[in-house]
């Protein structure tokens, strides 16, 4: 997704040789008009799949998958991160550990929200070591809903995650792939094609 690429490079801040700092229009501010295209460039990249669910993980999935959810015409659920005292009967959960923080979450989704009549398009800002996406697909797994796909704002592809996701079967779709961050510069994994 082009506008996406050169937004990376004109904002996005190379922390380190593996972190991509992208707050002024993904992570923390929010450009609605960016977002407004993820969810037309994703639509029409699943076009071809049914899909009744969009399921993201709070909190920066929330913003691409519900543009998403809302150009298929579809609700968008979000994984909350911690488990909810009040909803403990009636929950699905996942671990999830993450590397980059070094700690494990427990993911989780009410039963009320998905079921095997379920078809779901997953989204996620951030594709690094692909656990949030594994503990998402389980999540979907033990609802006995059938996933659609997997759509992915930012891939950064010299991490295991994309090769994990992809492992399991099911299209993974990212806008922006990058192949390193290395010398403070954002380098894509493959040219844009024009058509
Ligand atoms: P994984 O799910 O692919 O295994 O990723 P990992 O555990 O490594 O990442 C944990 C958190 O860090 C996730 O956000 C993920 O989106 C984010 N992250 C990973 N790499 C980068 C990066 O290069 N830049 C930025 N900006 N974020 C990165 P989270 O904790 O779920 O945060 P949030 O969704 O609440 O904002």
């Amino acid at each position: 997704m082009h506008s996406l690429k050169t937004r990376i490079q004109q904002d996005g801040i190379v922390l380190s040789d593996e972190v991509l700092k992208v707050d002024s229009f993904l992570n923390h501010q929010v450009d609605p008009e960016l977002m407004k295209e993820m969810g037309e460039e994703f639509c029409r990249r699943f076009q071809d799949k049914k899909i009744t669910k969009v399921l993201t993980l709070e909190s920066s999935g929330i913003a691409p998958a519900l543009f998403t959810a809302l150009n298929l015409g579809v609700p968008l659920i979000f994984a909350r991160k911690r488990k909810s005292l009040t909803l403990n009967e009636d929950i699905l959960t996942a671990e999830v550990y993450s590397f980059t923080k070094q700690e494990t979450s427990t993911i989780s989704v009410s039963k009320k929200f998905l079921n095997q009549d379920d078809h779901v398009l997953i989204i996620d800002d951030f594709l690094a070591n692909g656990q949030a996406g594994l503990g998402l697909i389980e999540v979907v797994t033990k609802a006995k809903a059938s996933i659609s796909g997997i759509g992915i704002v930012i891939e950064k592809a010299f991490q295991n995650g994309g090769e994990l996701l992809r492992d399991t079967g099911y299209q993974v779709e990212s806008l922006a792939r990058i192949s390193s961050l290395e010398n403070s510069t954002v380098s894509f994994l493959e040219e844009e094609v024009t058509v």
